[in-house]
C-alpha cells in the first residue's frame, strides 16, 4: 500500500434514520492517485465524499485526510480539500470570472496567480465567452466547469469531485480527464465518483466499486478484469453489482 495516503478511512460508517448508507468502509488513496469510485444510484458514493469533505458527520468510525482528524480541525481539513458536487453551488448574481476570483481570494491565492490560473482554466474548459456572464444562465455543465475552474485556482492538495462528467460534452469530458492526469502529475491527490466506467479505465489509477454502502472490489482495473477471467470493466461492475445483490450480506437494504 501508499506510504503516503492523503485520504484514509477506517471502518467508516453512516445512516440515516437507522438505515445504512455507508458501512465499514476502509479507504486509502495515494498521494497523486486518481481512485475512480464506482457504484450505481444509491451506493453510497455521495455521502462518502461528503463525510471526506467534512460536510456530513460519521455515525462510525474515522477518517483523516492529509493526516487531519475532521472531529479534531474541520477548517484545516477543509482547507485541503476541494469539492466538485453533484449540482455545484454558484452565485448567481456573478459573473463565472467574479465567482472564480471569489472563491481564489477566500482561499488567499494572491491576484496575479489567481488570473493565471484562471485565465489558463477558463481556455482548457472552454469557458472564455461564458466567463463573463451571469452563473444564473449557466447549463448544469457550465455550472461544473466553472466550479471546477474556482476549485483548481485554489490548487488544493485533495479533489474530491461527485459525478465528475455529469452535464459536460465530450470535449468537456477530455478536458476534465487531460486537467485531472495533469493534477495528479503534480502530485494532486484525486478521487472521484463517475458512472462512465470508460473515463475511470482511461485515468485511475485503482477504482473501488461500492455495492450498497459497501467496497465489494478494489484494484486497479487490469487486476479487476483478470480477476474476472479478463471480462471487460462493465462486465465486471455488473458482476458485482449484482452479485452482491443476490448473496445480501451485511449492508443496508435498498430499492
Ligand atoms: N439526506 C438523506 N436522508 C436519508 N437518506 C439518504 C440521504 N442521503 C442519502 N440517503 C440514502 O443513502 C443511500 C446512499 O445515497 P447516496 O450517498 O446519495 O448514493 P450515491 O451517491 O451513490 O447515489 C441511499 O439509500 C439514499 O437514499
Ligand atoms: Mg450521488
Amino acid at each position: 500500500m501508499a506510504a503516503t495516503a492523503l485520504i484514509e478511512t477506517c471502518d467508516l460508517g453512516r445512516a440515516y434514520g437507522g438505515k445504512w448508507a455507508v458501512r465499514h468502509l476502509g479507504l486509502q488513496v495515494a498521494r497523486g492517485e486518481i481512485y475512480g469510485f464506482l457504484g450505481q444510484n444509491g451506493a453510497g458514493k455521495t455521502t462518502t465524499i461528503r463525510m471526506l469533505a467534512a460536510l456530513l458527520r460519521p455515525s462510525e468510525g474515522s477518517l483523516r485526510i492529509d493526516g487531519i482528524d475532521p472531529r479534531v480541525a474541520p477548517r484545516a481539513l477543509k482547507q485541503r480539500v476541494g469539492l466538485v458536487p453533484d449540482t455545484p453551488p454558484l452565485h448567481d448574481y456573478l459573473t463565472g470570472r467574479q465567482y472564480v476570483g471569489l472563491v481564489a481570494s477566500l482561499w488567499h491565492v494572491g491576484r496575479r496567480e489567481r488570473d493565471a490560473r484562471a485565465e489558463r482554466l477558463f481556455a482548457l474548459l472552454q469557458l472564455e465567452e461564458a466567463a463573463d456572464e451571469l452563473c444564473k444562465g449557466y447549463s448544469h455543465g457550465m455550472r461544473k466547469k466553472v466550479h471546477l475552474a474556482a476549485v483548481l485556482a485554489t490548487a488544493p492538495p485533495v479533489l474530491l469531485l461527485d459525478e465528475a462528467t455529469t452535464g459536460l460534452d465530450p470535449i468537456g469530458v477530455r478536458r476534465l480527464k487531460d486537467l485531472l492526469l495533469e493534477e495528479s502529475a503534480r502530485g494532486t491527490t484525486i478521487l472521484f465518483s463517475t458512472h462512465v466506467l470508460e473515463t475511470a479505465e482511461q485515468i485511475c489509477h485503482r477504482v473501488g466499486i461500492l455495492v450498497r454502502g459497501t467496497l465489494r472490489a478494489e484494484g486497479t482495473v487490469a487486476d479487476l478484469r483478470a480477476a474476472h477471467g479478463g471480462a471487460s470493466l462493465e462486465d465486471v461492475f455488473l458482476a458485482t453489482a449484482t452479485g452482491a445483490a443476490a448473496g445480501g450480506g451485511d449492508g443496508p437494504a435498498r430499492d
